[in-house]
């Protein structure tokens, strides 16, 4: 006889909907428009880029509902178990649209009608988190949606406009009001009700199609799984495994799902430091990193898109292996370790001693990835992070370098340099540390080390940039952290970040 399965059971446009015999690799995206008929949120390119599929997810968090948008087409239908999922469909009341959709009406910003309800959905997220955002703000929660026609502008003019448009009721009601504070509408209590009832105090094991989804409730739970089934595929935010169904058609019969895991949510800020858990958003991790080191900020808002970063972790991030991923190189000059936990006991590992070679790491099949710790900030340490990329928002870095230096009078006390995007995995630029270390912080030495981090790696020819171009930048990335850091002499290197920018005088 088969074993008894769970049902996944979530909130979708208001009702609760009980899922069975569906597989656990179907993706919110193939449910919506398969099964349920909901044709409003489209398919583009089915792996996290256009926002065509956007659909505004909510989730009871520190006794609040949480709105935010993600891409269904790269979340898999297990991971709703739980939450509430709303579509397109569910903002119009009958003849009167949604506030969103009558100010983009209004401001002329409805275009095509492929990527239109992406649109609508990520600005209804906005709608609900946020009141009176900044035109930068409103850029931000579009980074996600794609448009080849006719632009941005109107669009965003109508991010403007939304606020001001007479509410149509329930969770189409502001979730904020004129003062600021958070309204609570008669549909959102109901919401949480609802949410209330679907709760779980145990691991959701379901199956389908001789395939099996398994979400354990704490770090313990997860680390017995490891050990009972060390061949089965972990996932957390699945914005890298996702692509694995929908681009490279691959089966995966067993997966263990950490986001669940209610331990592994946390963030524990002490004097020795930060630690961030495996199952914490990157968004969540973003806004706990900014308040000591703001200076990564611009790197991590262009770190994919915001429904990517409200679904991705930081940990999945370090444990993919990528060579060019973001986090690795700025986790790796700040001195960051992670914590390998297994049944038997946690152990902690530097990250720049992590990744034994290309896509590899030294993760044990029965261990898990649980947290990345990062050391409290040292005085008078001056850190700059740089991501070049083709695009600005949801692009891929060419070449990634972080400078971590502490400075004591006139020479580097301390010295650490991260990099991705110029060898096969992230990599710590040891042989420029060498040479910086207790050297004097001016433009010779600049120039000298400069010189040697263009040729510390062999990166390769691709298609985001040739290797001769990947050399040359890190060395001009290091000469424009050394301009940054010469106060009234240095030269404006920033687009928006005027705390780092400082004008030649
Ligand atoms: C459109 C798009 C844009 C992107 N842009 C960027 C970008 O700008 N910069 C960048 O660096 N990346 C980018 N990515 C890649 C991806 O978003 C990140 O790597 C992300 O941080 C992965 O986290 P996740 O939680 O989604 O991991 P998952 O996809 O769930 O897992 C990734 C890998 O880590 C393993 N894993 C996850 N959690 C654990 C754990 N706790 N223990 C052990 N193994 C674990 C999984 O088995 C898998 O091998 C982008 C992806 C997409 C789709
Ligand atoms: S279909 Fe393009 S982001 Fe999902
Ligand atoms: S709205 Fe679809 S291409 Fe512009």
């Amino acid at each position: 006889m088969p074993a008894m399965s769970d049902e996944v059971r979530f909130v979708l446009n208001g009702e609760r909907v009980d899922v069975t015999g569906v597989s656990p690799q179907t993706t919110l995206l193939e449910f919506l428009r398969d099964h349920r008929r909901l044709t409003g949120t489209k398919e583009g390119c089915a792996e996290g880029d256009c926002g065509a599929c956007t659909v505004v997810l909510a989730e009871r968090r520190d006794g609040a509902l949480a709105w935010q948008p993600i891409n269904a087409c790269i979340r898999l239908l297990p991971s709703i178990d739980g939450k509430a999922i709303f579509t397109v469909e569910s903002l119009k009341a009958g003849d009167r649209l949604h506030p969103v959709q009558q100010a983009l009406v209004e401001c002329h910003g409805s275009q095509c009608g492929f990527c239109t309800p992406g649109f609508v959905m990520s600005l209804f997220g906005l709608y609900k988190s946020a009141h009176a955002p900044s035109r930068a703000a409103i850029e931000n929660a579009l980074s996600g949606n794609l448009c080849r026609c006719t632009g941005y502008r109107p669009i965003v003019d109508a991010a403007e406009r939304m606020y001001a448009l007479p509410s149509a009721g329930g969770w189409r009601a502001p979730g904020v009001a004129a003062d600021g504070t958070r309204v609570v509408s008669r549909d959102e209590a109901q919401l949480v009700a609802l949410l209330d009832l679907l709760a779980r105090d145990r691991a959701l094991d379901y199956r389908a199609d001789g395939q099996r989804w398994t979400a354990p409730r704490s770090g313990q739970e997860l680390a017995a799984l490891c050990a009972a089934r060390p061949r089965a595929t972990i996932v957390a935010g699945m914005t890298d495994v996702a692509l694995w169904v929908t681009k490279q058609h691959r089966v995966l019969d067993d997966i263990i799902y950490v986001g669940d895991a209610d331990d592994l949510r946390c963030i524990r800020e002490t004097s020795e430091g930060i630690e961030i858990g495996a199952a914490v958003p990157l968004t969540d991790a973003v806004a706990a990193l900014d308040r000591t080191w703001p200076e990564l900020d611009e790197a991590w808002r262009r770190f994919a898109s915001v429904p990517i970063r409200n679904s991705a972790t930081l940990v999945g991030n370090l444990a993919n292996g990528s060579p060019i991923g973001d986090s690795m190189p700025a986790l790796i000059a700040l001195g960051a370790t992670v914590l390998l936990r297994a049944a038997t006991g946690v152990r902690e590992v530097p990250l720049d001693a992590f990744y034994p070679g290309f896509r590899q790491t030294a993760r044990k099949p029965t261990e898990f990835l649980a947290a990345v710790r990062i050391p409290a900030r040292s005085p008078a340490l001056v850190v700059r992070a740089y991501k070049i990329s083709k695009r600005i928002d949801q692009d891929i870095s060419a070449v990634f370098a972080c400078f971590a230096l502490r400075l004591a009078g006139d020479r580097v006390d301390d010295v650490r340099i991260g990099c991705g995007g110029v060898a096969a995995t992230p990599a710590r630029a040891r042989r420029t540390e060498a040479l910086l270390h207790g050297a004097r912080w001016d433009a010779d030495t600049v120039e000298r080390a400069a010189t040697v981090l263009g040729e510390e790696f062999t990166p390769i020819d691709d298609l985001r940039a040739s290797a001769v171009y990947r050399r040359t930048v890190l060395g001009n990335l290091l000469r424009r952290c050394f301009h940054e850091t010469r106060g009234a002499q240095s030269i404006v290197t920033r687009i928006d970040s005027p705390q780092l920018a400082v004008s030649v005088s």
